[in-house]
C-alpha cells in the first residue's frame, strides 16, 4: 500500500468510526462505498429513517436504535435528509413547543461523519400537526406562526444545513397551486410562498433554498408551473436558489427520458438542481421477491436518474429515499409494491447499488 493511500485509509476509518463503533465490515471497506466513488463536490445522500410511517411498524426507530443501520448510513453517504424528523408534526408537535431532539442528533451525526444535511421541509400541505390544521387563527396569527417556525427551525441549524426544501409539493399534477389542501396558500394566498423563502434566507443566509416536488422529473404541466413561478420570484428578487425533483419512480411507468433536459432548463434560470428522494418501486410477484428482470430494470432506472444529474453541472446532490428495503415507505403507501431501495434487509447490495457505485466511479 502506498503511504498516501494508507494515511487516507486511516483518516477515513477514524473519522467514520467516531460516532459508531467501527468502519462497516458489511460495506467491504471505505473504498467500495458510494461516497468514496463519487466525484469531488458531488453529494450522494440518503433519507434518515425515523418518524412518519416508521412509528407504526414492528421495529424500533431506525436512526436512534439500529446500530448496523447507522454504520451503513455513515459509511456510504455524504449527505443526509431527515425523512420525517424536521417536518412540522414531528418538530413542532404543540403550539409553542418544539421537539428538536432527533433533528439535533441527525445534524450532529452528519457533522461527525463529514456529511452535509438537506433540511426537509418548511411549507407543505402534509404532515402538519393537528393544533395547526384544526386550530382557529386569524390571518395575522397564522402568518406569525409560520414566520416564527421558519425563523426558529432554520435559525437553530444555521450554517449546518446545505439545502432546505423550503416549499414542498405546492402544485398539483395539472400545475395548479394547491389552494385547497395547503393551509398556508389557502388561508394566506400564494404570496406566502415568497415570504417563506425570505424568512428562511434571513435565518440562514448560506443555506440554498429549494422548491421540491414529485412528478416533475419530466417537462410537463407541473414542472412548467414551477418554471414560471420561479422565474417570476427570481425577477422579483426572492431568494430561491434551487429546484429539485424527488425522483420516486415506478417500473410500472416508463422512465422520464427528458429528465436531463428538464434539469437543464432550471439550471438556465441560474438555479441549483438536485434529485432528493430517489427510489424505484415495482409491483411485486406473489412471492414478494423481485425477479431478476425487475432488479435489472430497477438498476437501469437508478443509473439513468444518476446519469441525468451527473450530466447537469448544477446538479451536485443525489439523494435516495432510504437505502434498505425493510425501512422503505413504499410498501406502506403503495399497495402491492415494494423492493424500491438499493439494499436487501441484511444490507447486502442489490444490482441498483452496484449501478449507482459504478456510475459514480466512472465520473470520479
Ligand atoms: C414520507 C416518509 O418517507 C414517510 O415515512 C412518511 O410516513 C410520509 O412521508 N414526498 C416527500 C416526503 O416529500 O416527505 C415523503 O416522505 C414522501 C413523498
Amino acid at each position: 500500500m502506498k503511504p498516501a493511500r494508507l494515511i487516507l485509509t486511516l483518516f477515513t476509518a477514524v473519522t467514520l468510526s467516531a460516532p459508531v463503533a467501527s468502519a462497516a465490515p458489511e460495506t467491504g471497506g471505505h473504498h467500495q462505498t458510494l461516497r468514496w466513488a463519487a466525484p469531488k463536490g458531488f453529494h450522494i445522500g440518503s433519507a434518515v429513517a425515523g418518524g412518519g410511517h416508521h412509528e407504526n411498524q414492528p421495529y424500533p426507530d431506525p436512526f436512534t436504535s439500529d446500530r448496523p443501520y447507522r454504520r451503513v448510513l455513515a459509511a456510504e453517504f455524504s449527505s443526509v435528509s431527515p425523512e420525517n424528523q424536521m417536518k412540522w408534526e414531528y418538530i413542532h408537535p404543540e403550539r409553542g413547543r418544539y421537539n428538536f431532539g432527533t433533528a439535533d442528533a441527525i445534524v450532529r451525526f452528519a457533522q461527525q461523519n463529514r456529511q452535509v444535511v438537506r433540511g426537509h421541509t418548511l411549507l407543505w400541505h402534509s404532515q402538519n400537526p393537528e393544533w395547526l390544521e384544526k386550530g382557529t387563527f386569524t390571518k395575522d396569527e397564522l402568518r406569525a406562526i409560520l414566520r416564527e417556525h421558519i425563523t426558529t427551525v432554520v435559525g437553530r441549524y444555521r450554517g449546518r444545513i446545505q439545502q432546505w426544501d423550503v416549499a414542498n409539493e405546492i402544485f398539483t399534477d395539472t400545475g395548479a397551486l394547491r389552494t385547497a389542501d395547503n393551509i398556508w396558500i389557502r388561508e394566506l394566498g400564494p404570496g406566502i410562498v415568497a415570504d417563506a423563502f425570505r424568512w428562511a434566507h434571513q435565518a440562514d443566509p448560506k443555506a440554498k433554498l429549494f422548491f421540491n416536488d414529485y412528478n416533475v422529473e419530466s417537462v410537463n404541466a407541473k414542472s412548467d408551473a414551477y418554471y414560471a413561478l420561479i422565474k417570476d420570484l427570481r425577477a422579483a428578487g426572492v431568494p430561491v436558489h434551487g429546484f429539485s425533483a424527488q425522483g420516486h419512480l415506478s417500473l410500472d411507468y416508463g422512465f422520464p427520458d427528458d429528465l436531463e433536459r428538464n434539469l437543464k432548463r432550471f439550471a438556465g434560470l441560474g438555479l441549483q438542481t438536485a434529485l432528493t428522494e430517489v427510489d424505484v418501486r415495482m409491483t411485486l410477484p406473489a412471492s414478494g421477491v423481485p425477479t431478476e428482470a425487475q432488479l435489472r430494470q430497477q438498476a437501469d432506472y437508478y443509473q439513468r436518474m444518476l446519469t441525468a444529474c451527473l450530466n447537469v453541472s448544477s446538479c451536485r446532490s443525489f439523494t435516495i429515499w432510504g437505502f434498505v428495503d425493510k425501512y422503505s415507505w413504499v410498501p406502506v403507501f403503495f399497495q402491492g409494491q415494494g423492493a424500491a431501495t438499493v439494499m436487501w434487509d441484511d444490507f447486502s447490495r442489490k444490482p441498483a447499488y452496484d449501478a449507482l457505485r459504478s456510475t459514480l466511479a466512472a465520473r470520479r
